[in-house]
């Protein structure tokens, strides 16, 4: 990308020209392309009221779904358009085939770096045990550990792709090959994953990923994207439903009901037009720029940002191999909450958790930015 590429494409995200903005991982820049789509459909609204749902709006929710699929290597019919993450990891767990529970399959593992909502899932659920890994650097978990821990008994492994508070990148294809080699299913949630970092849904041969388009997708909130690999969508049933879940949904059918064959059968009512057309509009963008050329871009300014940072004597929360790494970087600091509220002072947008001040950087940010950011870090910590 040439600095004339990276101005124009900056000039797309309003607010990098007001703040030094590095933390993606919570919610990605909105742009003009995304506001662009709300404008359509807000004048579709009004043009053309209730007939846009025909005419238009249906087109615009099959366009997501495909678009959705292939950024993240899945086949036409493998997505479905769900209100959340924890609504899509709601919706598979609930699903599950009940012959599997009745066998004695009632234990579910998962890690304590994983977002909570994930193990929510299964703490309402009493009939299930939850077997949850340690992490023993407080940074990833190692593929023995779920080698030791998946067995005839595990129903299924329910991890993240990139864990949120440590950015450590799992290798969900091996993680998916250890549940499959005992009989157990794999889901995995990649909402730290979809966008910053390449994701092939299908060749890692996860049953079911769960992400959606707030952060690194850069298609703001109230939308999430199930996937589910083709021969595990007929043995899920779900156990709520919709009228969008329904073969023939304009039938209106009120005494039978049968499930349609493809991943829309886990969909729950009217998506979110709004959203839907914003994710669109960035996904618009995010294509334009290619997600080849944004993964790139991403580790090369984590690269910077690391090597700066270390430069300048701060500890990381990450490993050595850099297979692991993300653009979601963790600082150890003291008193983190008073640090991002003094980096925000000097208008850069960061988060924290604890211990750490948590930064991420997207495709478009510059190195710049990022050097600002540690500057402002070490004007901090020499001031405390
Ligand atoms: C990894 C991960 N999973 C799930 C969630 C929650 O998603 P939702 O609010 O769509 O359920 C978050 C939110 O930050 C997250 O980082």
């Amino acid at each position: 990308m040439t600095d004339l590429d990276l101005a124009a494409l900056r000039a797309h995200f309003p607010i990098l020209s007001r703040t030094n903005y590095l933390n993606s991982c919570s919610l990605g820049a909105l742009s003009d392309t995304a506001e662009r789509e709300l404008d359509d459909f807000r004048g579709q609204w009004h043009q053309r009221g209730a007939s846009a749902w025909y005419e238009y709006w249906m087109a615009k929710l099959a366009m997501l779904r495909s678009k959705a699929g292939v950024a993240h290597g899945v086949r036409e019919g493998g997505t479905a358009l769900m209100p959340s993450v924890s609504g899509a990891l709601s919706m598979v767990t609930e699903s599950m085939p009940r012959a599997l529970t009745e066998s004695g399959r009632t234990r579910v593992v998962c890690s304590e770096l994983d977002f909570p909502t994930l193990a929510y899932q299964f703490r309402v659920k009493p009939e299930i045990e939850l077997v949850v890994l340690r992490s023993e650097d407080g940074v990833g978990i190692d593929l023995a550990q779920y080698e030791a821990a998946i067995d005839e008994r595990t129903l299924m492994v329910a991890t993240s792709h990139v864990f949120y508070a440590t950015g450590f990148i799992q290798d969900i294809d091996a993680i998916a090959d250890v549940a499959h080699r005992a009989g157990a299913w794999c889901v995995i949630d990649g909402y730290q994953a979809s966008g910053q970092i390449p994701v092939d849904v299908e060749a890692a041969g996860v049953d079911a990923y769960v992400t959606g388009p707030l952060k690194w997708l850069c298609g703001g909130p109230g939308l999430g994207y199930l996937f589910v690999r083709e021969h595990r969508i007929e043995e899920l049933t779900p156990r709520f439903t919709s009228w969008f879940a329904a073969r023939d949904q304009f039938a209106f059918d009120f005494e039978s009901f049968e499930f349609r064959d493809d991943a829309r059968r886990f969909e729950l009512g009217t998506p979110p037009l709004a959203t839907v057309h914003m994710a669109l509009g960035a996904h618009q963008l995010l294509e334009s720029v290619g997600f080849d050329a944004i993964h790139a871009r991403n580790r090369r300014l984590t690269h910077h940002l690391i090597g700066r940072l270390g430069a300048e004597g701060f500890s990381l929360r990450m490993r050595d191999d850099l297979a692991t790494r993300s653009n979601i970087v963790m600082v150890r600091m003291p008193g983190e909450a008073d640090v991002v509220k003094a980096l925000a002072d000097a208008g850069i947008v960061v988060d924290h958790r604890p211990g750490h001040v948590r930064v991420s950087a997207h495709f478009y940010n510059t190195t710049d930015e990022l050097e600002h950011f540690v500057d402002e870090l070490v004007r901090i910590r020499g001031s405390s």
